[in-house]
């Protein structure tokens, strides 16, 4: 009805995220570029994504794998250039998808032109672009804060005789994002790409930009064991989450909207009440989708996931609108956390929750474990915590295409090693099979493009059995009841009273007649019409 051309794009799209090292090389340096991502943008509309999120692509020394980036205005060499670039984004318009790149404003590169000013002397004028701090008088760093990748947040730089805060690697300082140059500095970097048609961006580590000023120490974690991330060993309290932060937001949003409809992506991970904050106000907004994670996060069971879902939706503001996550390049595949059969009940539930959903490169074929061994492995925060299962390194494997060499990923040898059952799980054997799960989620995505019920509808909990996690989705006149079975025995399922099932539209497993029970492993998609 009217309302199809008041909301924004994303309210109804997919998000589909892309690691671009991984998604398609075409020059046979065994690393995914930009031509690649071109080369393959008809598998993304086949798919029946709506937009893009590449992880970053600008010039890095790659210690974190971009987001360590050491110009923001252009691309680095491995993935191409500002006109492969620029060749990319027409390729993606004119098949109407949408663009977004991924901002890294909590930190730079230490091998940024500003940071190497910023440490060349205590006068430089960059000097204060970071954060810089004198030792204890014991000489060691200024406060108990933690990096993310474990350690002191702290680096000594002998040359001028301070401490640096870096949140991550100390190949990565944070910005000190108190001083308006760099505001400025950055919004010029928002300014550069929106003027070269983006779509939008998914803001990294957003509620991380701002300290308390006074870099007071963080509350321990009494929980906390040398088994778990070095990170939980502090709460972090002052180091993340401030006032500043969301004015700051507030203003990117301001900027955004400066250039008509563009959609910002928070990654924010707190909880609820503190998360839906980053929604700002309807008068001052800040982004638009601060990323949810839970589905990352929660237990695999139906009262947790119920709560889950409830919690987050009550604590969406009435102008905010939700979204759910189910993989990144950070979190381990959803099928290896939960097995294949369960995995494609995830998808479902991921693409029939109300919200937004984003879709990581590769869940839809089900990549599960991959073994890699400890010499071909890459990813920092895997070598930094040896024994404390924090590698990355499982979900950032290439994407299988087919069943030649390299899977058709690249002509050479790829930077990590493929899923070892490549030559059966990969695009060209699943898009050919009914069953696979590729077909399931462009089957999914199809379904919701169909039925608005399943994008913008209202979503109501329905009481089931135990192990059966039931919801209603309802717009105008259709209702949907969606039936996800997450145990390996059959159940029987509620329809809401007043309604009886009309049609099965979508099972996980394999197209079925109506049943009152729903089968191991199922999902159901079933429309539901009023009883006579
Ligand atoms: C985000 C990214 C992660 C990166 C970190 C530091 O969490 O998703 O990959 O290592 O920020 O930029
Ligand atoms: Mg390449």
């Amino acid at each position: 009805m009217t309302d199809l051309h008041a909301r924004p794009w994303w309210e109804r799209g997919t998000i589909y995220q892309i690691y671009p090292r991984s998604f398609q090389d075409s020059d046979g340096d065994g690393v995914g570029d930009l031509a690649g991502i071109e080369r393959r943008l008809d598998y993304l509309v086949d798919l029946g994504i709506d937009a893009i999120w590449i992880s970053p692509i600008f010039p890095s020394p790659m210690a974190d794998f971009g987001y360590d980036v050491a110009d923001y205005c252009d691309i680095e060499p491995m993935f191409g250039d500002l006109a492969a670039f620029d060749r990319l984004l027409t390729a993606v318009h004119a098949r109407g998808l949408k663009l977004l790149l991924d901002f890294v404003p909590n930190h730079t590169s230490d091998q940024h032109l500003w940071f190497r000013e910023s440490r060349a002397s205590r006068d430089n004028p960059k000097r204060d672009w970071y954060i810089w701090r004198d030792a204890k008088p014991d000489g060691g760093p200024p406060n108990n804060w933690i990096s993310d990748f474990g350690g002191s947040a702290w680096e000594w730089d002998a040359a001028t005789g301070q401490y640096y805060l870096h949140a991550f690697l100390k190949e990565q300082p944070d910005l000190n994002w108190r001083n308006p140059e760099v505001r400025e500095a950055m919004a010029n970097v928002l300014r550069f790409w929106l003027d070269r048609g983006v779509d939008g961006f998914r803001i990294d580590v957003l509620w991380h930009i701002v300290k308390d000023a006074a870099f007071p120490d963080n509350p321990l974690n009494p929980d906390w064991t040398p088994a778990i991330n070095a990170r939980d060993e502090v709460f972090q309290t002052y180091s993340t989450d401030q006032p500043e932060a969301h004015a700051i937001s507030a203003d990117m949003r301001a900027l955004a909207d400066s250039y008509g409809e563009r959609v910002l992506i928070g990654e924010i991970f707190l909880p609820n009440e503190a998360h839906a904050r980053w929604f700002g106000t309807p008068e001052r907004p800040q982004v638009h989708l601060p990323f949810n994670f839970q589905l990352i996060e929660t237990a695999w069971n139906v009262a947790k996931l119920r709560q889950v879902i409830a919690d987050y939706e009550a604590s969406i503001p009435a102008f905010g609108w939700p979204n759910w996550v189910i993989g990144s390049h950070d979190a381990p595949r959803i099928a290896a956390r939960i097995g294949e059969a369960q995995a494609r009940v995830a998808t479902m539930l991921l693409l029939t929750l109300r919200g937004t959903p984003t879709l990581y490169q590769g869940d839809e074929l089900g990549i599960g474990q991959v073994a890699i061994p400890h010499d071909r492995m890459r990813d920092p925060q895997y070598f930094r915590q040896p024994g404390v299962d924090v590698g990355r390194d499982r979900s950032r494997t290439p994407m299988p295409w087919d069943a030649s060499a390299n899977a058709g990923f690249s002509t050479g040898e790829p930077w990590l090693p493929l899923n070892d059952d490549w030559p059966t799980r990969n695009v060209a054997v699943q898009g050919a099979d009914a069953g696979s799960m590729l077909t399931l989620t462009r089957d999914l995505l199809a379904l919701r493009r169909a039925h608005d019920a399943l994008s913008v509808g209202s979503i109501t909990l329905v009481e089931s059995e135990d192990d059966v996690l039931s919801y209603l989705r309802q717009h105008e006149e259709e209702q949907l009841l969606i039936v996800l079975n997450l145990s390996s025995s059959d159940h029987a399922y509620r329809v809401p009273d007043g309604y009886d099932v009309e049609t099965v539209l979508a099972s996980t497993k394999a197209p079925r007649a109506i049943d009152s029970r729903i089968a191991a492993d199922e999902g159901l998609v079933l429309r539901l019409k009023r009883t006579a």
